[in-house]
């Protein structure tokens, strides 16, 4: 018997044949998609009982491989391998890490828990990533690591960046939570750093719940780290019949995925293409269907640099004035549609005033007017011109 997943449940879980919340009947940011293969292995993976480095993740990290040409490691979340990089950089306290404080704060916190100090550098206006023209400025003796964040999945100036890395001896670390499948001058998000982060949280293009994976660029750090994610044991060498009994050898964490979420992913990682494919289309359509209304200025539409090739992960919209933004999104929630801004910026919240040297205007005035669009794979085509109609409707 196959686990009914998609033949019985799918439609309660995803609406018949609507984009819309089936509970709240209303267009949803975002939803995860299902791929041909996720219920014949969440069957399997069900049935094979195995918590973790069970086959689905090795299948998995071996796509993740192949796909970025690096040792990767699945992880819980794209926080847990941001905090595995953290350590197997040796970060320590008095270190300065420099980063964007418009992120998540999971960019802050894998390096503020080991005692560093995070700099934060405001963004460009453009693509809403890390300016590379202010980071040289915020380098200091005590600079450990540089942490570039590909906003929306549109590649940062790694050109710049890796030069400023490789100028002042700086570990490069890339967030590239959002940044599967996507690429900058024709290399893969991911296979610039040192270390690199990716998150499969069901809000990503790929997602399986929660979920990460962690990239490195040195094979020599690969014990190391698959020690930190066994919760500091060598289980590593106990499976390879190494040693008659695993034991504490370091410090470390839980930061393994289960099969399960690995199932999850693997179905989709086969499809990965087409689900980019058809992200990509859906994201095509707002920026036509938009053009005319940032010709009158009522909006400006993303803006992706022409040596990147994004993967359509978010489609934010700037609107004239954070007023303005904030009356579209009550506007567009009292008709259905869910549309939200982003980060609100690290160095305002509680937890990162302490850090706040500097002013970030770009940053702030960003955060103040973005709002993202509705944007899945799988959006039906009625969803997406009903949240077109309806945006323009309030401009
Ligand atoms: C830039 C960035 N980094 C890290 C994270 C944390 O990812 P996760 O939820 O997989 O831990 C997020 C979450 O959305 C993010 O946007």
């Amino acid at each position: 018997m196959q686990f009914p997943l998609q033949s019985s449940l799918q439609p309660l879980l995803y609406g018949l044949h609507s984009g819309k919340d089936p509970m709240t009947r209303k267009t949803p940011l975002s939803r995860p998609s299902l791929a041909a293969n996720t219920n014949a292995y969440l069957h399997q993976a069900l049935h094979g009982y195995q918590a973790a480095d069970g086959p689905f993740c090795h299948k998995a990290e071996t796509w993740l491989q192949d796909y970025s040409g690096r040792p990767a490691l699945l992880t819980a979340s794209c926080t847990a391998a941001l905090e595995m990089a953290a350590l197997l950089a040796d970060i320590k306290a008095g270190d300065e890490i420099i980063l964007p404080s418009f992120t998540f704060p999971s960019t802050a916190n894998a390096f503020v828990r080991l005692g560093a100090t995070p700099v934060f550098v405001d963004i460009r206006h453009d693509t809403f990533n890390l300016d590379e023209s202010k980071v040289e400025a915020a380098i200091t003796s005590r600079t450990r690591a540089l942490v570039p964040v590909h906003y929306a999945g549109a590649g940062c100036n790694m050109k710049a960046l890796t030069a400023l890395c490789e100028k002042y001896g700086l570990l490069l670390i890339e967030d590239a939570a959002q940044g599967l499948m996507a690429s900058y001058q024709g290399i893969p998000l991911g296979n610039f750093g040192d270390f690199a982060a990716f998150s499969f949280h069901s809000t990503k293009n790929i997602g399986c719940g929660e979920g990460g994976a962690l990239l490195l660029k040195d094979v020599s750090q690969l014990e190391r780290a698959l020690c930190l994610r066994d919760k500091g044991t060598n289980r590593q060498a106990f499976l390879r019949d190494e040693v008659k009994a695993y034991q504490w050898v370091s410090c470390g964490s839980s930061w393994g995925l289960s099969d399960i979420n690995a199932a999850l992913l693997l179905a989709q990682f086969e499809e990965a293409d087409r689900l980019t494919q058809a992200r990509l289309e859906r994201w095509g359509n707002y920026h036509q269907a938009l053009a005319d209304a940032e010709k009158n200025d009522d909006l400006r539409r993303p803006q992706v640099p022409q040596d990147c090739q994004h993967n359509g992960h978010i489609y934010p919209v700037l609107l004239p004035s954070s007023d303005k933004c904030q009356k579209v999104q009550q506007q567009l929630q009292q008709v259905g549609i869910s549309a939200y801004p982003h980060y609100a910026p690290l160095h305002l919240a509680p937890a990162g005033q302490p850090y706040a040297h500097q002013p970030l205007p770009v940053t702030e005035d960003i955060a103040a007017r973005l709002l993202r669009l509705p944007l899945w794979s799988d959006m039906p085509a009625p969803d997406q011109d009903a949240v077109i109609e309806q945006l323009l409707a309030c401009l």
